[in-house]
């Protein structure tokens, strides 16, 4: 199996939450796994790393690599990178994420990399997150969700990727709720309209169960025929 970049069709939409059950997943399956969070937003928690994001990985991949190695930029405001960056006066150096990248593909076989927001969300001014996943050379798994309007942000994500160029190994749908699309039906529009595979689909669950969700990618696609 691969690394891979997980991006969403948006902020909030569950990718930490596939990308740490990805990487338990693997390192159940015997994979030597690192993760990354190049970029991450919004308030600093008491989780022993600065973003929350960051502890949820490192745990689910059971990592003791350094913070700044995992997350090389933690900015306490919710916003996109750019416009932290640019309301706290910092300016961003991207071979510096990039080499801490190469470093955490030196320590371990594969590395399973989170993104910030969605594809287009801005990390300086002419550079964003599709920069990013062409400059890292992964393919992309783009999280979608099963709400009223995820066929639009989907397919919008998908157009942005391939204008840049990128590498899709494929879509997983994250339940949002008992509202919304009927999940089965909305894999099959999503296939038919976009020619992208689905890679699974993730049920709702009142509390997020990272082991179950390892389970479901285990038996998905993407670990059936990697
Ligand atoms: N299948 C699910 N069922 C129920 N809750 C979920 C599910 N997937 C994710 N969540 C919850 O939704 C919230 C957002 O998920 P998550 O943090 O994974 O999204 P994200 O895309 O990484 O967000 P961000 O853009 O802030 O990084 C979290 O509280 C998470 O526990
Ligand atoms: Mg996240």
């Amino acid at each position: 199996m691969k690394s891979f970049f997980i991006t969403g069709t948006d902020t909030g939409i569950g990718k930490t939450t596939i990308a740490a059950a990805l990487a338990f997943a693997m390192k159940a399956s015997g994979m030597d796994v690192g993760v990354m969070k190049p970029f991450a937003t919004g308030d600093q928690k008491k989780t022993g790393y600065k973003s929350e994001d960051v502890a949820i990985l490192a745990n689910a991949a059971q990592i003791t690599d350094p913070e700044d190695l995992i997350n090389p930029y933690f900015f306490p405001i919710p916003a996109s990178p750019y416009a932290a960056a640019s309301r706290l006066g910092l300016d961003i150096d991207m071979r510096l994420v990039l080499s801490r990248f190469e470093k955490l593909q030196a320590l371990h076989d594969v590395i399973i990399v989170e993104g910030v927001g969605g594809i287009l969300t801005p990390i300086s001014r002419n550079y964003c997150v599709a920069d990013l996943i062409k400059d890292m050379a992964l393919d992309t798994i783009i999280v979608a969700s099963s709400r009223i309007g995820t066929i639009n942000h989907t397919l919008l994500t998908l157009n942005a990727a391939k204008k840049y160029g990128l590498g899709i190994r494929g879509l997983i749908i994250n339940e949002s709720g008992s509202e919304g699309y009927d999940v089965s039906e909305l894999k099959n529009d999503l296939e038919n309209l976009s020619g992208v595979p689905v890679l699974c689909s993730v049920p709702y669950m009142k509390k997020t169960h990272i082991e179950k969700i390892a389970e479901i990618l285990k038996s998905s696609a993407l670990f059936v025929m990697s």
